[in-house]
């Protein structure tokens, strides 16, 4: 039943912003085989390059471009029938650089819909924005639902919320087929290392494999809910082809805590004599919990998870190995 609604994306036109950055790329590589998608990508490269796409390469329309460059992004909206909007300033850069993290993650955001509705373009079938776990901030009641208060703390939670909330007003107000995801820590395949806002397991794992210390800021005891990469590429495309999605907001995640005193002993066990230093708590994303409630995506979509932390450590693991 669930396949059925992945088929609709077979050979669509499929436009990603963002393409080159870590989701974005395996986003795109699964629409382009898994389902022979005509893919155009969007990127400025600020935080990627072209080298994360080289594998479907001839098969992608690559544009080295901002998306606040309306002028020559626009028409590429045109023939797209689903719009994935990745383009993001991640959360390490959006204290250093709040007014870039506004224009990215919330302002062009507004200008794409803005766009979508003067247009009304035919073969529009839906816009995903990809928002985050981060809209919840400290979150006094876990597992955390859709309807629960947001209390952002953070530019970057802000700026997301403000993308969400501009999509979500586009649906109601103008009928725009939108649907969101927020996703929890996405870790896995294609994280590099190099960028400087790559989350902390990457991290972990590059500096296992490289022989460097893994830096645990504060106790250690603070968790988070990891989401394997391919999960949240399935959950993303489900979210764009699925009925009941249209004009609703999704969470995309595990239910599991897990601390990063666990990561540390799980990396261990694939990589021993790990070098561990324990450094002051940073000022930016400094929640205590995180652990995401997923009944509404698996009650109504049928999405689940399939990559458990253990597994998705491993699979880590052996990606980075064979790239370094
Ligand atoms: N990775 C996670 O754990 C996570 C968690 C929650 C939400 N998200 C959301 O998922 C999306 C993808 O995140 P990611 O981890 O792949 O981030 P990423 O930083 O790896 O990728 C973002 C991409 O956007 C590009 N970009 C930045 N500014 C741009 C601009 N003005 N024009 C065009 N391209 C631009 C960057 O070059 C980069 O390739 C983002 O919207 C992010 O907010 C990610």
């Amino acid at each position: 039943m669930v396949k059925q609604h992945y088929e609709k994306m077979r050979g669509k036109k499929v436009l990603v912003t963002g393409g080159l950055g870590f989701v974005g790329h395996n986003l795109v590589k699964s629409l382009v085989n898994d389902y022979d998608c005509k893919v155009t990508v969007v990127d400025d490269c600020i935080n990627s390059n072209e080298s994360t796409i080289a594998s479907v390469r001839d098969k992608v329309q690559f544009h080295k471009m901002s998306v606040l460059d309306t002028a020559r992004f626009f028409p590429l909206l045109n023939e797209a029938q689903y719009i994935f909007h990745l383009a993001c300033i991640q959360i390490a850069a959006s204290s250093t650089n709040p007014i870039a993290d506004m224009q990215v993650n919330a302002q062009s955001t507004l200008q794409i819909l803005e766009y979508l509705r003067q247009s009304s373009l035919p073969s529009l079938e839906r816009f995903v924005y990809t928002s985050s776990c981060s809209v919840y901030g400290s979150s006094s009641r876990l597992p955390v639902r859709e309807e629960d208060a947001t209390r952002v703390l953070s530019n970057y939670a802000a700026t997301k919320l403000l993308g969400e909330h501009y999509t979500m007003i586009y649906n109601r107000n103008y009928n725009i087929p939108v649907s969101v995801v927020r996703y929890s820590n996405v870790y896995g395949y294609g994280q590099s290392p190099r960028n400087p806002y790559c989350g902390v397991l990457g991290k972990f794992v590059h500096n296992a494999l490289t022989g460097k210390p893994l830096s645990i800021f504060g106790d250690g005891e603070q968790t988070r809910d990891y989401t394997f990469i391919t999960d949240a590429v399935d959950a993303t495309i489900l979210t764009a082809v699925h009925p009941l999605a249209y004009g609703d907001v999704y969470n995309v995640g595990t239910c599991v805590e897990t601390s990063v005193t666990k990561l540390v002993d799980l990396i261990v066990q694939h990589v021993p004599g790990v070098n561990v230093e324990n450094i002051p708590e940073r000022d930016i994303d400094n929640i205590r919990r995180r652990m995401i409630d997923i009944e509404k995506i698996h009650q109504r979509l049928g999405w689940a998870p399939r990559v458990g932390i253990q597994k998705g450590i491993q699979l880590t693991i052996d990606w980075y190995r064979s790239t370094l």
